[in-house]
């Protein structure tokens, strides 16, 4: 469920008119609801509870959405954060996060960034190899510190989805095989700058069914009871990210209720471990929507009808990247026979096309449309291609809403760039 819907015939965001901010803000704007980040936050911590799973860290994958007042609303509803740089350690801390609610992940950390998280005090790093292992454990010697640390483990399982977000496979780049976290489990508990307290795994995103994460987590449980029997204390199971969120072209995906459930099935009986999760898409994905203004409608004679907006593939890279479906509405819908066109933006690359022969509503110049479903890697994965301004982005709350990026002037893109000393 989301807070976007149809009030006096046109979109709005909670109780304000998607128009409004539009006229005040300029476009393309990313638009985003408190009322629906709390309710996706509040509905799987809730959903953890009834299925008997009290003791777990909700640690949002900042990835998703990094935006600071969008991490302060979930920090305010108790969520930690998941991260993978310093830059996001940075935001999270900035939004209110409690360093002991943050979790470090990420397959490549630097010395600098694992000094930086070390003396921030993150409750946790999930170390993806031996060499990191290492690294870590040096770092944290160096500073007189043991480091929490969990393994991430890779459990060769095919989440389905798309080629370029699936992780958990044996020839992805991400984690070690299950065997080889035995091991490097055992070292680690040698090690004097290391205190090796659980084992991590993600095997993908937008996953729309729960059988591959019960077939992952039925084989991470396994290797907590091999730790177990050698002796080893294992007191954190990370289980990741993932659920996917309806876009509308894709199956529908499980309930949250049906996750936890299943979660809880597959670890009956296993006591005194802290559950953690690392949900990005599914809390932000339907919490945003980017906004965008039909700049023409070119109508080729020979058929084809183009619609030109003013946000193009430097604003949402999704389609571009992976083929992404978003839903496209209106904000003031017309009445009419629904029409086929090519929905694309300004820049000069075929790329930079949103869909094709998609059946909307009568559009016609200066209307306003929405790009559903784009709170979780829309805005995240933003640029300045072709030197266009960087989207901004409002929060909204009830009948409030706030510019919480602003749209960057032209002097202040250019005044982060200078001449070379030999340059005139
Ligand atoms: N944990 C780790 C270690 C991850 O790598 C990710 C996402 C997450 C959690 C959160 O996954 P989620 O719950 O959001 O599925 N840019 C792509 C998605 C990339 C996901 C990368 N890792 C997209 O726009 O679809």
């Amino acid at each position: 469920m989301n807070h976007f819907e149809l009030s006096g015939g046109e979109l709005a965001c909670e109780d304000v008119p998607l128009s409004a901010i539009a006229e005040a803000v300029g476009t393309p704007v990313y638009v985003y609801s408190s009322a629906t980040l709390v309710r996706h936050f509040t509905v799987l911590r809730d959903a953890l509870m009834a299925a008997g799973l009290q003791d777990s860290l909700i640690a949002f994958a900042v990835k998703a959405n990094p935006n600071v007042a969008v991490l302060r609303t979930l920090a305010e509803a108790g969520a930690g954060a998941d991260v993978v740089s310093e830059g996001e350690i940075r935001r999270a801390l900035a939004a209110g996060v409690p360093a002991s609610r943050i979790v470090f992940s990420g397959v490549g950390k630097t010395r600098g960034e694992i000094e930086f998280a070390l003396t921030a005090g993150v409750a946790e790093i999930n170390l993806e190899s031996e060499p990191e292992l290492r690294l870590v454990n040096e770092v944290a010697h160096a500073l007189g510190k043991r480091a929490a640390v969990a393994i991430r483990v890779n459990p060769d399982v095919e989440a389905g989805g798309h080629a370029k977000i699936s992780t958990g496979k044996a020839e992805n780049k991400f984690g070690v095989s299950l065997a080889e976290a035995e091991r490097l489990y055992a070292n680690a508990a040698n090690l004097p700058g290391v205190r090796p307290v659980g084992v991590a795994c993600h095997i993908g995103s937008q996953i729309t069914d729960l059988a591959p994460l019960e077939a992952a987590f039925g084989k991470m449980r396994a290797l907590v009871e091999r730790l177990r029997a050698e002796g080893l204390s294992v007191e954190r199971l990370d289980l990741g990210g993932g659920l996917g969120a309806p876009y509308f072209n894709t199956p529908t995906p499980p309930e949250p209720s049906a996750y936890a459930a299943m979660i809880a099935r597959v670890m009956t009986g296993l006591g005194g471990l802290q559950f953690a999760f690392e949900p990005g898409r599914m809390i932000a994905a339907n919490a945003g929507v980017l906004v965008a203004r039909v700049q023409h409608v070119h109508a080729r004679p020979e058929g084809r009808r183009f619609l030109v907006l003013d946000a193009a593939m430097n604003d949402l890279l999704r389609p571009a990247m992976y083929d992404a479906y978003h839903d496209i509405r209106p904000v003031k819908p017309r009445a009419g026979e629904p029409i086929a066109y090519d929905v694309v933006g300004p820049i000069c690359e075929t790329g930079d096309t949103f869909t094709r022969d998609r059946l909307l509503p009568p559009l016609q110049a200066g209307d306003l449309v929405a790009f559903m479903t784009a709170g979780a890697y829309g805005a995240a994965m933003s640029s300045e291609y072709n030197s266009r301004l960087l989207v901004p982005e409002v929060l909204v709350k009830g009948g409030r809403y706030a510019v919480v990026r602003p749209r960057p002037s032209y002097d202040d893109m250019l005044a982060r760039e200078q001449a070379a000393p030999w340059q005139a």
